[in-house]
């Protein structure tokens, strides 16, 4: 069971395409909410306004990809922006921080698949997330073809972004990824299956917050 003192905790969600972790993020809210513990919502790349303007330059599907360093450089820097002003001063709120991906997205995405050298991003990690680091990390797992399909069924007439226009040979190494991260943190990670319904998915991620979080009403708002 985590207890913090004044900083609040933080939580991400990470898997690949299609796995629902959007949905599953405003669900939690609502229960924490129910409780008066306050969130703060947030994604990557984005989360503040300079973030998400690097977000439209790295993600535009309409243009060749950058090269793999280039492309996590821009990760990190909105990362760098989005810590200092919107994570770190939530925590400091002593609130709960629901991200939609985080440093593990570049760890697979830019350095499973796009072959960035793990001392890379060792260094760029000491140096931008530092102590910052996430206290629960929940992978939604799913079978590569319905990811596809539903990241497909979601986007409807809309552009495939930089990495959703992606072979099924890249998303399937990008959940192996995952679950690759996931056996090597096995404190951190945990690793829920996102093929149920979504009422059962928000329920089993409640019992493993309510496990490792004190959610005593209204401590923390
Ligand atoms: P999403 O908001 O739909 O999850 O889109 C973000 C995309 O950016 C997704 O395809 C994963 C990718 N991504 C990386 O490649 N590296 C990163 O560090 C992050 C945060 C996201």
């Amino acid at each position: 069971m985590t207890t913090l003192g004044s900083r609040g905790s933080f939580i991400t969600f990470e898997g690949g395409e299609g796995a629902g972790k959007t949905t599953q993020i405003r669900r939690l809210k609502t229960r924490l909410e129910a409780l008066s513990l306050a969130c703060h919502v947030t994604r990557e790349p984005g989360g503040t306004p300079g973030a998400e303007l690097i977000r439209t330059l790295i993600l535009d599907g309409q243009r060749p990809p950058l090269d793999a360093l280039t492309e996590t450089l821009l990760f990190y820097a909105a990362r760098a922006n989005h810590l200092a002003e919107g994570i770190r001063p939530a925590l400091m709120r002593g609130e709960f921080v629901l991200c939609d991906r985080f440093s593990d997205s570049t760890r697979v995405y830019q350095g499973v698949l796009g072959a960035v050298p793990q001392a890379t991003l060792d260094a760029l990690e000491t140096l931008v997330v530092a102590d910052t680091k996430p206290d629960l990390t929940i992978i939604l797992d799913i079978p590569t073809e319905l990811g596809m399909q539903r990241a497909a069924a979601r986007r409807g007439a809309d552009h495939a972004d930089r990495f959703e226009s992606e072979t099924f040979g890249f998303h399937e190494k990008l959940r192996q990824g995952f679950l690759d991260l996931a056996r090597a943190h096995p404190q951190r990670i945990i690793v829920i299956s996102a093929e149920c319904d979504e009422a059962s998915i928000e329920q089993e991620i409640w019992m493993k917050i309510s496990e490792r979080f004190s959610l005593e009403r209204g401590k923390r708002a």
